[in-house]
């Protein structure tokens, strides 16, 4: 048995940062990993699935610059070498976490977890025949893709016809015809890649609209982009059945049905809380999420929950920040997690950004709400950059107390950009200081600033 501090279940985003913040602060530390440090993250979200589409958007500019004045001749695409590329900036990020782990002193123990229970001692884990105590307990163990019972639906993930955010990382040929469940996050920006790369892609979605709490209109610009690009999209259609190739689907009551060689599945993701024994801890849950309070603490004395587990925001710095504010609640610093203005990239191409309220998020407040809007085209470097370009940004302002309330970005660099509105959200600065703001010339940001002289 050996004694720790802090016993965190997790390595991802939440846990390794969480982890390096307790070990600084004095408490000896153990991560319990079952997989790779970095977590879905590192290992097979956000940063595999950027690195794909830098090389989807570099393969599309080579083909379509010739507005540019720019040709290219016989370009390719070599699937097999865009994934042994994501393979090796994958593994420099993990090895960098396990290398962050040392320095810092925290015990990283690679294997699957058990909570074993709450003594006297404090929390109790078994991981490789060993067992691990501590006074201090933070969960982190994340989510998995939600795979409904649609008929067909699992078998295909078993035959591999089917794929889920991890498989679809690591095909090392581009399928022809590619079928993606769920038009949200995860779906437009697989979607993105593999329609650039040259699969034929049809998107089927149960809503009737793309990007999921995106803001609707940009949600509709991210649509037209895409139709034009060739995507297809089924909207407000359920799915009814998956397999033999194809996926069925009703569109307007009527029957209907696509064909495809490969499947994606990304109708969102649950809280990983079950097989691990964390109901040996009677901790507290709602909606098969563990219920934090705003210091990550949960019902039960001494554990915390960082990141997807909690369910409340299902995004890598979320969780990042998370952990930290769990982490200094231990320490007994006082600290807060606030939700208000966090922002969201989907990473397409176009790029959308926000951070906030969406307008009608915002109306539905009680907010007076003012919008103002203006195209991208008003930045000389978008115009420069983006032929035929129809980028917008849209501030929410709420008119009583004269500040943002929410920023809304489709355009180049818009992923960028909106760390600097979530600074203004933030800090609920006021419409005239941002106004005082000098901005960089000539960037797209300054769309920003031009919106703003739309307030009245
Ligand atoms: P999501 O919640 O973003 O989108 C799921 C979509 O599937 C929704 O539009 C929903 O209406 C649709 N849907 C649900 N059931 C359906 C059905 N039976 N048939 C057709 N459509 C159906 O979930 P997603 O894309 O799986 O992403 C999961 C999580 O990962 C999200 O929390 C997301 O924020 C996060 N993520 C964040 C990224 C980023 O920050 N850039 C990148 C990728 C994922």
């Amino acid at each position: 048995m050996e004694k720790f501090d802090l016993i965190v279940l997790g390595g991802g985003p939440a846990g390794y940062n969480a982890a390096e913040r307790a070990s600084e602060g004095g408490l000896k530390t153990v991560v319990i990993e079952k997989r790779a440090l970095g977590g879905v993250c590192l290992n097979e979200g956000c940063i595999p699935s950027k690195t794909l589409i830098h090389s989807g958007k570099l393969y599309e500019h080579a083909l379509h610059s010739d507005v540019y004045g720019v040709t290219a001749e016989n370009v390719k695409i070599d699937q097999k070498k865009v994934v042994a590329r994501k393979n090796k900036v994958v593994s420099t990020l993990v090895g960098g976490i396990g290398m962050a782990m040392k320095k810092h002193g925290v015990k990283v123990v690679n294997a699957f977890g058990t909570i074993l229970g709450k003594t006297e001692e404090g929390f109790e884990v078994e991981a490789n025949g060993e067992k691990y105590v501590a006074k201090y307990m933070l969960l982190c163990a994340g989510s998995e893709a939600v795979v409904p019972p649609i008929p067909g639906l699992r078998e295909g993930v078993e035959s591999g016809f089917v794929l889920t955010n991890r498989e679809i990382l690591d095909l090392e040929a581009i399928p022809e015809k590619l079928v993606v469940i769920g038009g949200g996050v995860i779906g437009m920006e697989m979607a993105s890649y593999y329609s650039m790369v040259g699969s034929k892609v049809t998107v089927v979605e149960m809503l009737d609209h793309i990007g999921g709490p995106t803001d609707i209109e940009i949600a509709k610009i991210l649509e037209k982009n895409y139709a034009k690009a060739g995507i297809e999209f089924k909207l407000g259609c359920k799915v009814t059945k998956v397999g033999d190739g194809k996926v069925c689907f009703e569109e307007n009551g009527k029957a209907n049905e696509v064909a495809a060689d490969k499947v994606l599945c990304a109708i969102g993701r649950r809280a990983v809380t079950t097989g691990y024994g964390l109901e040996n801890l009677n901790v507290y849950m709602e909606r098969g999420a563990v219920v934090t309070d705003d210091q990550m603490r949960t019902n039960v004395p001494g554990l915390f929950a960082a990141g997807d587990i909690n369910g409340k925001v299902m995004l890598a710095h979320t969780a990042y920040r998370e952990g930290e504010v769990a982490v200094n609640t231990m320490l007994g610093k006082k600290d807060i997690m606030r939700y208000n203005a966090i922002p969201s990239v989907i990473y397409t191409n176009p790029e959308v950004a926000a951070v906030g309220l969406t307008e009608a998020q915002a109306k539905a407040a009680g907010y007076d709400v003012e919008v103002a809007k203006v195209s991208m085209m008003f930045s000389g470097r978008y115009l420069a950059e983006n032929e035929g370009g129809d980028g917008i940004c849209k501030l929410i302002v709420d008119k009583k107390y004269n500040r943002l309330l929410g920023v809304h970005l489709i355009g180049s660099y818009a992923s960028e950009i909106i760390y600097g509105a979530a600074l203004m959200v933030e800090t609920e600065m006021q419409i005239q200081n941002i106004k005082e703001i000098v901005f960089p010339h000539p960037t797209v940001c300054e769309v920003i600033r031009e919106a703003l002289y739309d307030i009245k």
